[in-house]
């Protein structure tokens, strides 16, 4: 990301640790077993089914390989982008709603030093059981709290956090259950609520439904977007962005792929309590370079944009020929 305020990026690649513990599960399962249940887990997703097809412990660690590295390089990519937005926030609690096998955690983990309790709930048992022999061995999550059950109930009893993360979940529910889910979540946000669903246009719908609803209740956008009004986007334009990732030789010989990398597409909200100072903004597809200009796509304070930097204009030509989909941008960027 173009920055000011620099602070560390965290790296969309899961940690070392986690890849290990990964690792281990690994052994004593049959990596064709995992392809094919990991085939026919990512079949029913594809065709609009949920998680509920995770019912055993092969069919969660089939999830995890499939599934894990990307949603947590998504997860990542958008917490850096709060970050870079509010640097100054140190989360202490998490509340990871929906939290599989611990994706979020992972990523929040990581990316805030400050965190200290993980609190963790899910209706699934195989993905909940996977989550804590994953995180056992870890010192920062080996002490997390993991509740099995409906979200809605749960979410009644949980007690707030500072960070509330629903990773690639609220797609899982209905729309009556999930503006009730929303406002739950809002309840115990006591700062900040991410977000994070595919980037289709049916998860940006998801998104950006959550996003009127709350900000409706009060709440404040720290990103992607540079202000709390409508988006100006228009169908069949969605806001997504994209996170490229390593993929693991496991990965590939599961996926039958060949490139060692992925493209995750993501949507994502970070919304807030306390209103945001700085409003960059938002690149919304990879600029073209071309010799005579940089063209990017914007979501300003004000509106949809389309900025052309001329080659004469040297140094702003140099600073765009830097901008990636997804950067924060000042007009000094
Ligand atoms: C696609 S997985 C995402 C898991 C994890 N957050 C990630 O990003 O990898 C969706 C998760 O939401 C959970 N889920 C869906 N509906 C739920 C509900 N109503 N209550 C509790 N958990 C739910 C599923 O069990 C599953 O673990």
């Amino acid at each position: 990301m173009a920055g000011h305020d620099k602070r560390k990026m965290t790296a969309p690649d899961l940690p070392a640790e986690l890849k290990a513990a990964l690792a281990a599960k690994l052994q004593g399962f049959s990596r064709s077993d995992a392809a094919a249940r990991s085939a026919s887990i990512s079949r029913t997703y594809r065709d609009g089914g949920g998680s509920a097809a995770i019912r055993s412990e092969t069919d969660a660690l089939a999830y995890a390989l499939a599934r894990m590295p990307a949603t947590y390089a998504a997860v990542t990519a958008s917490l850096n982008a709060l970050c870079e937005i509010a640097p100054g926030f140190a989360p202490k609690t998490l509340l990871d709603v929906g939290a599989g096998p611990g994706t979020a955690s992972w990523a929040a983990a990581e990316a805030f030093s400050s965190l200290q309790g993980f609190a963790l709930l899910d209706a699934n048992a195989a993905l909940r059981a996977l989550a804590l022999d994953l995180a056992a061995g870890s010192a920062r999550l080996g002490k997390i709290d993991y509740r099995q059950g409906e979200a809605r109930a749960l979410l009644a009893d949980a007690a707030a956090a500072d960070l509330v993360a629903a990773s690639y979940m609220i797609g899982e529910i209905g729309d009556a259950e999930r503006r009730t889910l929303v406002d739950l979540m809002w309840a115990k946000t006591r700062d900040t609520l991410l977000i994070v669903e595919p980037g289709t246009p049916a998860g940006y719908g998801r998104i950006i439904a959550a996003r009127e609803q709350l900000i409706a209740s009060g709440a404040h956008v720290a990103a992607p977007c540079p202000h709390d009004g409508k988006c100006p986007l228009q169908p069949p334009d969605w806001c997504h962005f994209t996170q490229r990732l390593p993929r693991s030789r496991a990965h590939k010989q599961i996926k039958e792929a060949d490139v060692p990398f992925e493209d995750e597409k993501f949507s994502y909200v970070a919304l807030t309590r306390s209103p945001i100072a700085r409003h960059p903004a938002r690149v919304l597809a990879q600029p073209v370079v071309s010799k005579i200009e940089v063209t990017a796509k914007l979501c300003t304070a004000e509106g949809l944009a389309i900025a052309k930097i001329p080659h004469r204009a040297k140094a702003d030509y140099a600073r765009a020929r830097r901008w990636r989909w997804g950067d924060a941008v000042m007009a000094e960027d």
